[in-house]
């Protein structure tokens, strides 16, 4: 029902107070529509990336959490009939510029999937890969970036001794941190993880959450999560999605212990989902 007072709620209930980075947003996304054929998936959704700070995307199954994530490095452009409106600035760049270097944004944002996907190679390999494909040939720069990107996944240690040996061997755990490994051997900007620890148990979904805070301040991080605490834990900003739409977007602590709108402090409560 439209009332007076109606459109003054609704701003209240929208209105954002995301925490601000040192350096100022990194991604700004502007009233960003997007269509599967006819059936629209995200509705003017605008929000700010912080850069180096982690911005957890939280809401229920369904409500376009992955969809925006994938937006962010165009991952959704082979679908047939996708269709979008508005704006996604990265770095000051329009992303769906027509000259836009799409492998060279995707490298800039490097991605991290639910399930850890290794390729059937040896675990150097599998951190190399991407710089051979890029025609780096320099064995000993190779083995360098391959240490540095292992070590900064806090991984190395646990495979110093074993990276001819195939990385399918690995536990769950280390799987996902050697993705994380391969997507910070590109030396993205930005990390894309899609509900990252939904297949791994609570020991190796800890060490990932140690990790992100870890990579976070280099790194400006977006995670899909599920699970509540672990958005509390690891997010400096919450941004709670429901049908497609921003309900709101705010400082982690904020969101979880003083929510504006009813849905968001239903759903941040465990009331639905
Ligand atoms: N490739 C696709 N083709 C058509 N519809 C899709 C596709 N991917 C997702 N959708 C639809 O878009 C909506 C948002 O999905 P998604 O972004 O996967 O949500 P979430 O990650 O929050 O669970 C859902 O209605 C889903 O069915
Ligand atoms: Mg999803």
């Amino acid at each position: 029902m439209q009332t007076a007072a109606a459109p003054v709620d609704r701003y209240e209930e929208t209105i954002y107070h995301e925490k601000l980075g040192p350096d100022g947003p990194l991604v700004v996304i502007e009233n960003f529509n997007l269509w599967y054929g006819q059936a629209q998936a995200l509705y003017d959704v605008t929000l700010n990336l912080q850069k180096g700070l982690v911005t957890a995307l939280i809401g229920p199954s369904g409500c376009g959490k992955s969809t925006l994530l994938r937006s962010l490095n165009r991952m959704n452009d082979l679908i047939d009939g996708l269709r979008v409106a508005g704006g996604v600035r990265f770095d000051g760049q329009d992303i769906f510029a027509r000259d836009l270097d799409v492998i060279g944004l995707r490298k800039r944002m490097g991605m991290v999937f639910q399930k850890p996907n290794p390729f059937p190679m040896s675990i150097a390999e599998n951190v190399t890969y991407p710089l051979k494909v890029d025609g780096v040939r320099d064995r000993s720069l190779l083995e360098a970036i391959m240490e540095k990107a292992l070590r900064g996944a806090a991984l190395w240690d646990e495979v110093k001794d074993r990276l001819k040996e195939s990385a399918l061997g690995l536990s769950g755990g280390q799987q996902q941190r050697l993705c994380i490994a391969r997507a910070i051997a590109a030396d993205p900007d930005v990390l894309l993880m899609d509900e990252p620890c939904s297949a791994l148990d609570p020991v190796a979904t800890a060490k990932i959450e140690e990790l992100m805070e870890e990579l976070s301040g280099r790194y400006t991080i977006v995670i899909v999560t599920h699970n509540m605490q672990q958005a509390a834990r690891v997010s400096h900003n919450t941004a709670f999605m429901y049908l497609g739409r921003l309900i709101e977007y705010g400082e982690t602590l904020k969101i979880f212990t003083t929510p504006k709108g009813d849905r968001t402090k239903e759903y941040v409560t465990g009331r639905f989902g």
